[in-house]
């Protein structure tokens, strides 16, 4: 790990433009065509969120702000004084605000992003918003079990997980990084963990394909970066974005329809598309609150206490090491 004062770049975990072209070339190639969700996120891709978390469609994002700036004096209350706040895909840490305005307590915070761009701006203005927290970001992949920056070293942990990041895994895998969560975190420690509930099809489509081509652009930017980072030639008008929810699997997909046969090149190889085929490049799971309590139960986390919202069902869940 290197670190200086001002940001820390986890080594070997941060995927490198070979990591993203064997996963490409793996997905690409597979019987049923898939890129890796993670990285949707690059600089254009950290924009295009912060985007589609403003607009109409898209409830997650204001449902569980509102949640959270209700119940923040309730969190900071479980709290200790001089903690770490880690946030797992921190983004522009704009939930953390509540947190952060509730619990002058918290000394240090660690916000963890792939997105290097996105944790250098937060971070930026944190900094000015929040003159006596120690903000140090950690560009690395949350998925692959690191250590903390030595600031966070002999201080009560608090884990942060909102913007129901969690349903981009597979229930699984979700199980997996709740125990690694506990594994990072320490015995000691608090997760706050923020997860959006399955709710009607007509109110969830919408949200992953939205009026204006927000999420399209987002969905098709992948496309975008294999052309700039790896020389790909995909022609981007030739794939249409297209978001359905899956009932058998509770989740919300992601896909990028050929509109037609074609044939594109990456790392010299040939990927023939039929007409309809699509990519598939994110899930969105939507849990029951019994689905993600069993979860969180067998990951070792026993939840405190928790908070579902009306009219949109989105729980936040405050746990400690059970
Ligand atoms: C759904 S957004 C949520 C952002 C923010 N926490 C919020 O609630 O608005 C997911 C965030 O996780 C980051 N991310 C996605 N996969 C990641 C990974 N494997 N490792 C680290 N960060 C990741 C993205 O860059 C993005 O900032």
């Amino acid at each position: 790990m290197t670190e200086t004062s001002e940001l820390v770049i986890e080594e070997g975990v941060l995927p490198s433009s070979d990591d993203f072209l064997r996963d490409a070339l793996a997905g690409l190639t597979a019987p049923r065509k898939t890129l890796p969700t993670k990285y949707l996120y690059d600089a254009e891709g950290s924009r295009l969120f912060e985007e589609i978390c403003g607009l109409p469609e898209y409830y997650p994002t204001r449902t569980e702000t509102a949640l959270l700036q209700t119940i923040a004096h309730d969190l900071a209350a479980s709290i200790s004084r001089h903690a770490v706040l880690v946030e797992f895909g921190s983004g522009a840490s704009v939930k953390t605000r509540a947190l952060l305005d509730a619990a002058p307590h918290l000394e240090v915070y660690v916000p963890i992003d792939i997105s290097q761009s996105a944790l250098d701006e937060a971070a930026e203005s944190l900094r000015a918003d929040f003159p006596d927290l120690q903000v140090v970001p950690l560009v690395a992949d949350f998925t692959a079990s690191h250590a903390l920056p030595a600031a966070a070293d002999g201080r009560p942990h608090v884990g942060f997980f909102p913007g129901s990041t969690i349903g981009n895994f597979s229930p699984e895998a979700a199980g997996h990084f709740l125990k690694s969560a506990l594994a990072t975190l320490g015995a000691d420690s608090r997760f706050i963990l923020g997860v959006d509930l399955a709710k009607e099809p007509e109110v969830m489509v919408p949200a992953y394909d939205d009026a204006q081509g927000v999420t399209a652009a987002f969905n098709l930017n992948l496309l975008a970066r294999l052309n700039r980072e790896l020389g790909a030639d995909f022609v981007l008008d030739a794939f249409a974005h297209r978001a359905v929810w899956n009932e058998a699997e509770s989740r919300m997909e992601m896909h990028l329809v050929s509109r037609k046969e074609q044939t594109v090149h990456l790392g010299g190889r040939e990927i023939v598309f039929t007409e309809g085929e699509t990519i598939h490049t994110e899930n969105s799971h939507k849990y029951t609150y019994e689905a993600i309590a069993v979860l969180a139960a067998k990951a070792g986390w026993r939840i405190e206490e928790s908070w579902v919202s009306d009219p949109f069902p989105f729980a936040i869940l405050l746990m400690s090491a059970a």
